[in-house]
């Protein structure tokens, strides 16, 4: 399974590219706002963040209507390489999705919930579906199992084109161990959840022990 990175401060994705282990980036219009992003900057900041990372970074499109998300990822596109266009599960953003991905334009579908979604996405040309997580759980629903459901049905079939799945909306370590068990491609994380899944109290235990007893051995 790769590690993306959920956000859109820069410090965090250049801290987490640095541990070498990262292998792309998603953001949304709120991860934007978190920040304080300004609309006028949006374009500058998506391509910061493909210069720190040469993995996708999806950015998101926020029209409603099909040629307006096409325009809209179109522009997206062209500011990197690497961007990868995050366009909504619904009936224009399927359709939009088509048009993209007949200009060679990777399209990641966000706000998946559903297997029949989930198909609809990779069927229009989808490179990317992200069945969200949490938001199940937030509602008291079971949002590993909803993943679940979703990856083992898009393995089912050959859509003629690469598909991966992100398990998005992922709020702890246990999230991403769900997910990868039952092989979901990609987990998108926040960075307080990658820093979860580095650590353990075994780990910190075993290092405090491993330095205590090197300085025996260096008094000794
Ligand atoms: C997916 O790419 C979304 O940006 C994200 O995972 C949403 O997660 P949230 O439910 O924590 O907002």
């Amino acid at each position: 399974m790769k590690f993306f990175l959920d956000t859109a401060d820069i410090a965090e994705i250049e801290e987490a590219c640095s541990w070498g282990a990262l292998s792309g980036v998603t953001t949304n219009p709120t991860l934007y706002s978190r920040v304080g992003g300004k609309l006028a900057d949006f374009e500058n900041h998506i391509a910061r963040i493909c210069e720190i990372t040469d993995g996708p970074v999806s950015a998101e499109t926020v029209s409603l209507q099909r040629d307006e998300i096409y325009a809209e990822g179109m522009k997206l596109a062209e500011i990197a390489d690497n961007v990868v266009v995050k366009v909504p599960t619904m009936p224009e953003g399927l359709a939009a999705t088509k048009m993209l991905r007949a200009q060679g334009v990777h399209v990641n579908m966000t706000l998946c919930f559903t297997v029949p979604q989930a198909i609809l996405a990779a069927r229009s040309g989808a490179a990317y579906v992200s069945p969200f997580v949490g938001r199940f759980d937030d509602i008291t629903e079971d949002g590993i199992s909803q993943l679940n459901d979703v990856v083992v049905a898009l393995g089912n079939y050959d859509f003629g084109h690469d598909v991966e799945v992100i398990a998005a909306s992922i709020r702890s370590a246990h999230h991403v161990t769900q997910a990868a068990l039952m092989g979901a491609d990609i987990a998108t994380v926040p960075f307080g959840v990658l820093k979860q899944c580095v650590k353990h109290p075994l780990t910190d235990r075993g290092l405090e022990s491993f330095l205590a007893d090197w300085e025996k051995v260096k008094n000794s």
